[in-house]
């Protein structure tokens, strides 16, 4: 699943530099992303990889440097308005809606389509039942594409799914704003190894559906790493330490000891 190398850049950032006080957490960090491209973003812990995720999104606003979509300069825009141009994401920590049913979880992700809003909601409750109703049909609809396990629970509190379905959940949810370009932050995250498998297999499934979605994945897991992007961007102290294929930049020596010796290091401490 290698997206050709000339398919046109979606997504851009130049010089992306983002200081908190004393703390440069990011420094003049270039990256693309082509369209049905996957891209790796590794590093070690503190390493600037939600920060760069939280700079395209908009939650935070970089020190200098740009974002571009399509050509066109995001940065500087609402979180709201970014997701209305298409970049969807998940966060590292759950932010389901633990209270609310499977399927209503997804139907929030498709707000940015509904044009109605909670006056609309009480004034003129027809047309905002009737759009709330097909944001439901549709919302079904991409739950079950995602997963049937899902699907089958759409009625349940998402806050009663297994971790690996809370997960899935909240992919589904940031596709249900219909994005071009999809972020993950550290998806596995406290997944077994069977719950992984599981879950790169749905996320190449979601990819097959989508040929020209682009995603990025923050991941720590070598073998998502391994297996599942195109290219991988390495992260080390806020700057970019390397850009390429997993089995070239792995073979970096600045590389090795920034990220792969300090994990090696980590993990085989007793
Ligand atoms: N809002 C903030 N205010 C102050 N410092 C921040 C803020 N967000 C991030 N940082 C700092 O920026 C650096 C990079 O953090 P970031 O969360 O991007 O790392 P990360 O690579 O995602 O790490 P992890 O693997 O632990 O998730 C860290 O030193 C962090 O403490
Ligand atoms: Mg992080």
């Amino acid at each position: 699943m290698r997206a050709a190398v000339d398919a046109p850049v979606i997504l851009e950032g130049r010089g992306l530099t983002m200081r908190f006080g004393g703390l440069v957490a990011m420094a003049e960090v270039d990256f693309t992303l082509r369209k049905g491209e996957i891209l790796g973003i590794i590093g070690p812990n503190g390493a600037g990889k939600s920060t760069l995720l939280n700079i395209v999104t908009g939650l935070y606003r970089p020190s200098s440097g740009e974002v571009r979509l399509e050509g066109e300069r995001i940065n500087g825009l609402p979180a709201h308005r970014i997701v209305a141009k298409g970049i969807a994401r998940t966060f590292q920590s759950s932010r389901l809606f633990g209270d609310l049913s499977v399927l209503d979880n997804v139907v929030i992700g498709r707000h940015v389509h509904m044009r109605c809003g909670l006056l609309d909601a009480i004034l003129r409750r027809g047309r905002a039942e009737a759009e709330l109703r097909e944001a439901a049909r549709r919302a079904a609809e991409l739950l079950e594409a995602v997963s049937r396990t899902l699907y089958a629970q759409r009625h349940r509190p998402a806050a009663e799914l297994p971790q690996a379905d809370r997960r899935r959940l909240e992919i589904a949810r940031a596709l249900a704003s219909e994005p071009k370009v999809l972020l993950l932050d550290e998806p596995s995250s406290g997944m077994d190894d069977a719950d992984t498998d599981a879950l790169m297999a749905d996320i190449r499934a979601i990819r097959a559906a989508r040929p020209e979605l682009a995603l990025m994945i923050i991941e720590h897991d070598m073998r998502l790493v391994a297996s599942l992007p195109n290219r991988v961007l390495v992260l080390d102290y806020g700057q970019k330490l390397a850009d390429g294929l997993y089995e070239e930049v792995r073979l970096i020596p600045r590389v090795q000891e920034a990220y792969l010796g300090r994990k090696a290091a980590q993990h085989a401490r007793p």
